[in-house]
C-alpha cells in the first residue's frame, strides 16, 4: 500500500524531523531526567484521590473554576513558596501556570522576539533556550561565565558594544541559581550589579530558576525578580526538577500587563488541569519535606559520578563541584571532540550531551560535555563512566591511564 505523500504540502522552514523513540540508552547521562526513586508516588496518589474527590467536577470547565492563569491553589502555593525561598512578593494573579517551563520560554519569546532581534545569554547555557533562539532567527550574544555565573565585565562590554552599534537587546537570559550546565550560583552582590547594568541599558532580565530548588545546602540568594526595585525581570520556574518532569508544569511570574499579552498567545485553552490539581494538593502538604530528601539523593549520585570520573579519567576530566542540580559540566583534554565522542559513546550504550550543543561558542564547547547524574543508578553511573573512558581512550588516546591501569596507545 502506498501512503499519501504529504511531503509537497509541508510548510516551509520546518526544523528537521524528530527521531523515532527507540528506548533509553543503557547508560543515560542526557536530558534532564529525574531520580525515579524520589518520585513521591504514594503521596501523589493520595493527593490525586483527595483533590479529585473534592473538586473533580470542576474538570467540566476549561480552566477549572480558576480561569486561564491556572489552578488557583497551585498559584497560591507558589506565592507562599516564592516568598519563602526566593524573596519574591507577588500575587496569585502575577503567576501564569504553563505546560512545563518550556512553554514559559515560548510565551516570553513569543511576546518579545522578532527575527533579527538580539538577546544576551550565558555562553554555556540550556540547549532548549539556544535552539529556540536559533529557530526564531534571533542573534544570541554569549557572555562568558565564571564560578559565579555571568561575568559582569564581559556583560558590561557587550552591552556597551551593542549600544554603540545602535542595538538594544530584547533581554538578558540567565539561569542564576544553579546554572545549566555549569551548576554555579550567582551571589547577591553580582545580582545587584546585573540589575544595575540591566537598568542602565534599559534591557530586561529573563530569569530562569528551573533548578533553584535543588541546592545541596538549601541556601540561595534572593531571586533577581525579588531584588529588582523597578520591575524589569520576568521570572520562570518549574516543577520538573523538584517533583517530576513528566507532569509538565511550569510557571511565569510577571506583571499582569505582560501576562495579559502572553495569555493572548497561549492558545491551548489552559495547561493540563489534573497535574496542576495534584501538584497543589501534594506540594501544600509535602514540598518542604520532599525536596531535601530528593537533593540528598542527588548529591549522593553526584559524588558517585565525581569519584567514577576521577577513577576512570584521572586528571583528564576537569570539573567544578556544582552547588546543586542534576548536571556535571566536564572539560576533557583539548584533543577530544565531544560531538564525535558522543557518537562513538552512543554505539557503546553511553549517551552524553556534547558541549558545542550547550554553548554559543562552539570552540569553547568542543572538549566539554554535560552529564546528567539524576536518573542512572549508582552502579549504572560507575559502569557508564568506565565504558565512556574506554571509548574516549580508543577514539582520542585519553585517558592514557584509567582505573589506575596503564593503557596501550590509540587503537
Ligand atoms: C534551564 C532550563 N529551563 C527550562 C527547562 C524546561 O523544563 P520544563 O519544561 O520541564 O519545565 C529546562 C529543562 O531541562 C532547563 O534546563
Amino acid at each position: 500500500m502506498t501512503s499519501f505523500d504529504f511531503a509537497p504540502l509541508l510548510a516551509g522552514g520546518l526544523p528537521p524531523p524528530a527521531a523515532r523513540f527507540t528506548g533509553f540508552p543503557k547508560y543515560n547521562f542526557v536530558g534532564g531526567h529525574n531520580d525515579a526513586e524520589h518520585v513521591p508516588v504514594a503521596a501523589l496518589m493520595a493527593a490525586a484521590a483527595a483533590v479529585l474527590g473534592r473538586e473533580g467536577r470542576t474538570l467540566a470547565t476549561y480552566g477549572l473554576d480558576s480561569g486561564p492563569l491556572g489552578y488557583r491553589p497551585l498559584r497560591e502555593f507558589l506565592v507562599a513558596k516564592l516568598k519563602r525561598d526566593a524573596g519574591i512578593a507577588c500575587a496569585a494573579d502575577n503567576i501564569l501556570v504553563t505546560s512545563g517551563s518550556l512553554q514559559a520560554l515560548d510565551l516570553v519569546n513569543g511576546i518579545l522576539l522578532e527575527r533579527g532581534d538580539t538577546v544576551i545569554i550565558e555562553q554555556d547555557t540550556y540547549q532548549g533556550s539556544l535552539n529556540r533562539l536559533t529557530r526564531l532567527g534571533v542573534n544570541a550574544v554569549g557572555i562568558p561565565l565564571d564560578h559565579e555565573g555571568l561575568r559582569m565585565d564581559a556583560l558590561a562590554a557587550a552591552l556597551d558594544g551593542l549600544r554603540r552599534r545602535g542595538i538594544r537587546p530584547k533581554y538578558i537570559y540567565t539561569i542564576p541559581t544553579v546554572q545549566n550546565p555549569t551548576g554555579t550560583i550567582m551571589g547577591e552582590a553580582r545580582r545587584e550589579e546585573l540589575l544595575r547594568l540591566s537598568q542602565q541599558h534599559g534591557v530586561p532580565i529573563f530569569e530562569d530558576d528551573c533548578y533553584a530548588d535543588l541546592i545541596w545546602d538549601g541556601q540561595r540568594p534572593p531571586a533577581l525578580h525579588a531584588m529588582s526595585k523597578r520591575g524589569g525581570v520576568i521570572h520562570i520556574g518549574s516543577f520538573s526538577k523538584s517533583v517530576a518532569p513528566a507532569l509538565r508544569v511550569g510557571y511565569i511570574v510577571a506583571d499582569w500587563d505582560l501576562l495579559a499579552r502572553m495569555l493572548a498567545i497561549k492558545t491551548d485553552a489552559g495547561s493540563g488541569a489534573l497535574e496542576q490539581m495534584v501538584l497543589a494538593e501534594f506540594c501544600t502538604a509535602h514540598f518542604a519535606t520532599h525536596v531535601p530528601k530528593l537533593t540528598r539523593g542527588l548529591r549522593g549520585k553526584l559524588e558517585t559520578l565525581m569519584e567514577a570520573l576521577a577513577e576512570q579519567f584521572g586528571t583528564a576530566a576537569e570539573f567544578d563541584d556544582p552547588k546543586g542540580g542534576i548536571f556535571l559540566w566536564v572539560k576533557l583534554p583539548d584533543q577530544v571532540d565531544t560531538l564525535k565522542l558522543a557518537q562513538a559513546a552512543l554505539a557503546a550504550g553511553v549517551a552524553l550531551n556534547p558541549g558545542p550543543e550547550w554553548s554559543t561558542d562552539k570552540a569553547h564547547g568542543k572538549s566539554r560535555m554535560r552529564l546528567c547524574f539524576a536518573h542512572p543508578s549508582h552502579d549504572t553511573i560507575r559502569a557508564g563512566v568506565a565504558a565512556l573512558a574506554e571509548v574516549c581512550r580508543k577514539e582520542f588516546g585519553v585517558p592514557a591511564r584509567s582505573a589506575n591501569v596503564e593503557r596501550a596507545g590509540v587503537a
